[in-house]
């Protein structure tokens, strides 16, 4: 079996009296893919954030690979450099071009030299199909366009996994497609990721597992047939057939 990749034992993450994370243990092993879903304000990006390390989880840890990530001597800035991380509203920064964009985590974190930043920089610009644009600012570009700036930015740094909050969700629908094009294209070169979303069809063809997120908790895991024809829990099931119908409408 391969390698585990990331992992989380027991984590927990409250706000006051909202448990966004409630005792979740979860792993993802090299290559993988695992999709996670469920209601709005679950918990589901407060779980991303704190296996990034980008929110600090109460109690519990967080292993990427063999490394503890909650352990107070870690470096954090120096684990969190090998994690991709993209964010349901894209953010770039307005002054710096695409190329500038990527360019910038690579010479910041990891201190890279110009060239070799440019050189990785503009690999990760082509593997999301956004060469050419490398000299555009992001008010030049389609929101669809933008967040392929996000995910190469992510990319570029060569990163153990890629977790992806709800990439798709801030776009119009028009746009959300050629971003789901990129991540397909992530998925056949056998990038690991954990990726919330609610796009039903692409769950299908690419998630080796699903993962349903409710109340701060995992309610219930196994791949995508299962959930599209008998889900165990009856909260999974209600929140499929609402998603489908959904998904129908539009
Ligand atoms: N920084 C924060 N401060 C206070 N409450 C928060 C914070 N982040 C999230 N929450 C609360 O935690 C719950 C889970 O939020 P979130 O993780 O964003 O859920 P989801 O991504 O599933 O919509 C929500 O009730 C939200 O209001
Ligand atoms: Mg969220």
């Amino acid at each position: 079996m391969a390698e585990i990749v990331m992992e989380c034992k027991n984590l927990w993450k409250t706000y006051g009296k909202i448990i966004a994370v409630k005792d979740v243990s979860f792993q993802i092993r090299e290559g993988e893919i695992k999709l996670v879903f469920g209601p709005s304000g679950s918990g589901k990006s407060t779980f991303l954030r704190c296996l990034a390390m980008l929110t600090i989880p109460d109690k519990g840890d967080v292993y990427l690979r063999d490394q503890c990530l909650t352990k107070p001597s870690v470096d954090l800035n120096k684990a969190r450099a090998k994690i991709g991380f993209v964010f349901q509203h894209i953010w770039l920064f307005r002054h710096l071009t695409a190329l500038g964009n990527v360019e910038l985590s690579l010479r910041r974190v990891l201190k890279m030299p110009k060239d070799e930043a440019r050189e990785k920089a503009m690999e990760a610009l082509r593997l999301v199909k956004m060469e050419d644009w490398a000299k555009h600012y992001p008010a030049q570009m389609s929101g669809g366009q933008q967040q392929r700036v996000g995910i190469a930015r992510a990319l570029a740094r060569n990163p153990n996994i890629i977790l992806l909050d709800e990439p798709t969700s801030a776009l119009d629908p028009e746009l959300t497609g050629e971003v789901i094009d990129t991540l397909r294209d992530l998925a056949r070169m056998g990038t690991t990721m954990l990726i919330v979303s609610h796009e039903m069809p692409f769950a299908r063809e690419v998630a080796d597992e699903m993962i349903f997120y409710d109340e701060g908790a995992i309610v219930e895991t196994g791949p995508p047939e299962l959930f599209f024809t008998n889900p165990e829990s009856e909260r999974a099931k209600k929140f499929m057939a609402r998603l489908i119908k959904k998904t129908k409408r539009e």
